[in-house]
């Protein structure tokens, strides 16, 4: 029998428990740096080495981080169902854990880029130093979507989340746009669910049942309430 369809969207909340800081919690990531110094164009052009910097020492502390039992949790899913992760976190941990269908809405910090073209795109595990190139000639900058950048991969999310059969949210704010809107793309009518430590706002979206709790316990939750409707 054909799976059905499981669109699991997550955010920087599904990663805490790996030790992985979130953004807008008290102990944000953000902190100590604002967001326009470290993470947007602007940035870039007038201090490229800060930047540089910033995304090093984030690389160096996923590559140190594991996945936890809600990235596997989830990849076991894929015995019961057809699962896309679409994920707005820049880390590798739902690939470790075990997922074979990923897509990273803000990329990858486990990959480079031209500054010029963002198609010259390289895998790396360590810093990105002023001064390396891309085969173009052009300096190399993570492979990261920033502020005020366009979310090229929305398209391609958007019609994978209207052919949902149910739809997930786990660990995000739900506050950064494009990808907090996919929850109103998916049909009013499956079944969604949002896992989060405290769940967030949401206006005008149907068939929501909110599981307040980690993302390790919540998502142990979700499997079972998921098996029951499959
Ligand atoms: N388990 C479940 N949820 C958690 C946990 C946990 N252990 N810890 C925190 N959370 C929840 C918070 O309650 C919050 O709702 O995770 C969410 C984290 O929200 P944000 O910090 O805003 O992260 P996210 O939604 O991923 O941010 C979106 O903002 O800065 C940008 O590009 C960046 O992709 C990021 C985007």
């Amino acid at each position: 029998m054909q799976k059905k369809k499981l669109v699991v969207l997550t955010g920087a909340g599904i990663s805490a428990e790996s030790g992985l800081r979130t953004f807008r919690d008290s102990d944000g990531l953000w902190e100590g740096y604002q967001i326009e110094d470290v993470a947007t164009p602007r940035a870039w052009r007038k201090n490229p080495q800060l930047v540089l910097d910033f995304y090093n020492y984030r690389r160096r502390d996923v590559l140190q981080a594991q996945p936890n039992a809600a990235h596997v949790g989830l990849a076991e899913l894929e015995n019961d169902f057809d699962v896309t992760i679409i994920t707005q976190n820049i880390d590798d941990l739902h690939e470790r854990g075990g997922s074979t269908n990923v897509l990273h809405l803000h990329g990858e910090i486990l990959k480079m880029r031209s500054e010029r073209d963002e198609e010259l795109i390289y895998a790396i595990t360590g810093d990105i130093m002023l001064g390396d190139k891309a085969e173009d000639g052009a300096q190399l900058r993570p492979h990261i979507v920033w502020f005020e950048e366009a979310v090229p991969m929305i398209e391609v999310a958007v019609p994978i989340v209207q052919q949902a059969d149910f739809f997930a949210v786990v660990g995000t704010s739900l506050v950064v746009y494009p990808a907090a809107g996919l929850i109103t793309v998916a049909d009013d009518a499956i079944p969604k669910f949002i896992v989060d430590k405290k769940i967030p706002y949401t206006s005008s979206v149907y068939n929501v049942t909110a599981i307040e709790k980690p993302a390790t316990e919540g998502v142990k939750d979700l499997r079972e309430l998921l098996l029951r409707l499959k």
